[in-house]
């Protein structure tokens, strides 16, 4: 199938990709980008290991057109800690603390599900934590110790007294 050039916004920064119609933005952003923090398991939109945010949502981009995605605000795992320092965010340090990462496949997907979550919603029930995970799969650490270290990082935050 023919290549065309398009142009993708992926943290603030545009790319210029040359794709054919029919090519996932998943394989894109790894293949072309060689942003390979998203990763891709089930390819089905079954797991969500490869969830990004798109204009604020989290979405699956394994079962998104690159194509449907051109002047779309994309965000990856890579765009989550300080661009400056490159240090990891609080919440992913929240992950690191609470052993929420094991095999770490599925940390950049629940990452962005619960950033996307926290940036709609900066004190969620552990319910509506399960909630926005729901789609995300783990197969290492049991969820338990995802849904503590996101609890843990909105309580922080809450006692902090910083929003
Ligand atoms: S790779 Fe997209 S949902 Fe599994
Ligand atoms: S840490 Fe291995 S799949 Fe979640």
């Amino acid at each position: 199938m023919k290549k065309q050039l398009i142009t993708l916004t992926i943290n603030d920064q545009d790319y210029e990709v040359a794709i054919t119609p029919m090519d996932i933005l998943a394989d894109v952003i790894r293949r072309e980008v060689q942003l390979t923090g998203t990763k891709k398991g089930c390819g089905e939109g079954d797991c969500g290991a490869c969830t990004v945010i798109i204009d604020g949502k989290p979405e699956l981009s394994c079962l998104k057109l690159a194509i449907a995605c051109q002047g779309k605000k994309i965000r990856t795992i890579e765009g989550i800690a300080d661009p400056k320092t490159g240090e990891l965010s609080p919440l992913q340090k929240s992950f690191l603390d609470h052993g929420a990462v094991q095999c770490g496949f599925c940390t950049p997907g629940m990452i962005m599900s619960s950033t996307a979550l926290l940036e709609r919603n900066p004190n969620p029930t552990k319910d509506e934590i399960k909630k926005a995970l729901s789609g995300n799969m783990c197969r290492c650490t049991g969820f338990v110790l995802i849904v503590e270290a996101i609890e843990a990082y909105v309580n922080a935050k809450a006692e902090s007294g910083v929003n």
